[in-house]
């Protein structure tokens, strides 16, 4: 068992001893591991950050990124405006609460593509508002900072689509419609504020999401446009509900796994765990833990730190 799974499982039993009577039904309180990670599949631990209150859209104008060779200089360049709170790499500021949490999150993934192809990475979680989209919305940036990295981020939420809120940015065109043979895959491709993030939302809204996300439409525009980056980063809905994510893991090489800290019921988290095979894996996000001193991150932290050492 991998120090990752035992922090994992410690950090389970520490929450279910401490709030037994308010576990999911169904949730064991003690015992079995939330998450069977392996040496590849990192392990990320991210703090609640601040509460959540309605976010007045800034009136931001943004300079223009550098210029980008051509085709990528087909994309519309658009005003986003970020909900700073949550979307952590947009502030100028890289000492943003949470952000050094996905750093980790980013050289992990760095670690996992020395020993594999690694390009097209799927965020998804059991269940909804366990930060899918958070996670996936803050790596994109991450990855996008590092200079020259180039990185697109896909809201292939097509049930629930929320990336094109969080960042502000218009909604449609998008993936649906692309799918649909509206547009062209240049045109879903907006460039914002961040230099080398491109993201492209889900689009107008469909009656059969399951359909599209299956089609042949979706892995053509995967074919066109991987070579043009350097991640792709695919937000999606949640797995154990919808189907989605499975079939959207088809296209990657990796799936990062989002557990929520105190909601995520023990059932939920092994059922998703289950739903996607051992080599996909490469990464679990353990997501809205408390910040407390000498508390269960820290002891998390060490873990990883002495099994980094030991490796
Ligand atoms: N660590 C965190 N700190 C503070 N707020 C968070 C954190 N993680 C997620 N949130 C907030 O919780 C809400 C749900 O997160 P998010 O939309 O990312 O979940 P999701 O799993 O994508 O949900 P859905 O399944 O509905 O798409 C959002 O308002 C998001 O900003
Ligand atoms: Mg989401």
């Amino acid at each position: 068992m991998s120090r990752i799974h035992e922090a994992l499982k410690k950090a389970e039993q520490e929450r279910a001893a401490s709030q037994a009577s308010l576990a999911p039904i169904g949730a064991p309180t003690t015992g079995a591991p939330i998450i069977t990670g392996n040496e590849a599949s990192p392990a990320v631990a991210i703090g609640t950050l601040a509460a959540e209150a309605p976010f007045p859209p800034l009136a931001r104008s943004f300079g223009s990124p550098a210029e980008i060779d051509s085709p990528l200089a087909r994309c519309p360049q658009v005003q986003w405006n970020p909900d700073e709170r949550t979307m952590l790499f947009f502030n100028g500021s890289e000492a943003s609460r949470g952000a050094e949490e996905f750093r980790t999150l980013r050289s992990r993934l760095y670690h996992s593509r020395e020993k594999m192809l690694l390009k097209k990475v799927l965020v998804t979680s059991a269940l909804p508002k366990e930060g899918k989209s958070f996670t996936a919305a803050n790596l994109a940036q991450v990855l996008a900072r590092q200079h020259g990295r180039r990185v697109l981020l896909i809201d292939a939420d097509l049930r629930g689509p929320r990336l094109h809120t969080m960042l502000g940015a218009a909604a449609s065109p998008g993936l649906s419609d692309f799918i649909k043979g509206a547009v062209d895959e240049f045109s879903i491709m907006q460039r914002g504020p961040m230099e080398n993030l491109f993201f492209v939302p889900a689009g107008g809204e469909l009656s059969n999401p399951a359909e599209l996300v299956a089609s042949e439409r979706l892995k053509l525009f995967m074919q066109r446009v991987e070579n043009l980056f350097d991640w792709v980063i695919i937000d999606s809905p949640p797995a154990v509900p919808v189907s989605d994510a499975s079939v959207l893991a088809k296209l990657c090489e990796g799936v990062v796994i989002v557990v929520r800290s105190n909601a995520t019921p023990m059932d939920a988290a092994r059922r998703v765990r289950e739903e996607f095979p051992d080599q996909l894996l490469v990464g679990v996000v353990l997501n809205g833990i408390e910040h407390q001193p000498n508390g269960y991150l820290q002891y998390y932290d060490e873990t990883y730190n002495q099994k980094t050492t030991e490796s």
